[in-house]
C-alpha cells in the first residue's frame, strides 16, 4: 500500500491531537504532535532565562535543543524529550500553554522545527498535526484537515484534561488563554494558523470522538486508494 502524509491543523484544545493519535493507530502511521516540540523549545527558554528579543540568544539556545520523541510503555503513546529528559508531563502545564505562542511567533524557531518536522516525514506514512501542517511543512500533504470547534467547548475539555493530571483551573483563565493564543496564532507573520485552500473543514462541536476518527480514517483511505491507482494507473 501507499503510505500518505495526513496533515491536522486547528486551533488549541479542539481535540486534533486525540484524533490524530487514533487515526495514527488505525493506519499504524507513527505520530507527531508539533505542538509539543513548540512546547518543548519554550520549557528550554523558561528554564535558561532566553529572551525571544534576542535574535542571537535564540539562534545559539536552538543549537543546544535536541527533541525527540519515544514510545512510553503500553499506553502506545510518544512522550517528548528535550535534551534526553521526559518532558511530557511539564509541557502540558499552564505556564507553558501561556507563554508557548509568543515563543512559536519567532520565525528563527519555526524553521529549525519546521525543517526537523520535514525530516520527519520524508518518507510519508506519517500522521502531523499542528498550526502549519497543509500550509508549510507539508504543503504535498495528500490529507489536510482543518479541525475547529466552538470556545467554550474547547475550554471544557481543555479543562477536564488539567483536571486529570491534578491542575485545577478556571474555565475563564482557560478562555483567556485559549482565545489569546489564537489571536497570537492566527496573526502572526510567520507562517499562521489558516485554512489550507485543500483541506477538509472539520467542526467537531457537536461530534464524538468516534465520528471524527472514522471520518478522517475514511478520508484517508480514499487518498491511499488515489495514490494507489495514480501509480498503478498514471491517472490524473
Ligand atoms: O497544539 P498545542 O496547543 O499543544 O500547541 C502549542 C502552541 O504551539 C500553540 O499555541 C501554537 C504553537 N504551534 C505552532 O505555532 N505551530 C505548530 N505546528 C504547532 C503548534
Amino acid at each position: 500500500m501507499p503510505k500518505i502524509i495526513v496533515a491536522i491543523d486547528g486551533y488549541s484544545s479542539c481535540g486534533k491531537s486525540t484524533t490524530a493519535k487514533l487515526v495514527a493507530k488505525q493506519l499504524n502511521y507513527p505520530y507527531i504532535d508539533t505542538g509539543s516540540m513548540y512546547r518543548a523549545v519554550t520549557l528550554y527558554f523558561i528554564q535558561n532565562h532566553i529572551s525571544v528579543s534576542n535574535p542571537k540568544e535564540v539562534e545559539s539556545a536552538l543549537g543546544n535543543i535536541h527533541i525527540t520523541f519515544r514510545l512510553h510503555g503500553e499506553s502506545g503513546k510518544n512522550h517528548t524529550y528535550l535534551n534526553g529528559l521526559n518532558v511530557e508531563e511539564e509541557i502540558r502545564k499552564m505556564y507553558i500553554s501561556d507563554k508557548v505562542s509568543e515563543v512559536s511567533a519567532v520565525a528563527s524557531v519555526r524553521h529549525a522545527l519546521v525543517a526537523q518536522q520535514q525530516r520527519m516525514g520524508k518518507q510519508k506514512g506519517i500522521v502531523m498535526d499542528g498550526r502549519d501542517i497543509g500550509t508549510v511543512v507539508f504543503p504535498q500533504a495528500e490529507l489536510k484537515i482543518f479541525m475547529t470547534a466552538d470556545p467554550t467547548i474547547r475550554a471544557q475539555r481543555r479543562q477536564l484534561e488539567l483536571m486529570e493530571k491534578g491542575e485545577l483551573v478556571g474555565i475563564e483563565k482557560i478562555l483567556e488563554n485559549l482565545r489569546y493564543r489564537d489571536e497570537v496564532d492566527t496573526t502572526r507573520a510567520e507562517s499562521p494558523l489558516k485554512q489550507a485552500e485543500d483541506a477538509v473543514y472539520i467542526d467537531n462541536s457537536l461530534m464524538t470522538l468516534d465520528e471524527q476518527v472514522d471520518m478522517v480514517v475514511r478520508l484517508a483511505d480514499e487518498q491511499i486508494g488515489l495514490t494507489l491507482r495514480k501509480r498503478n494507473f498514471g491517472e490524473g
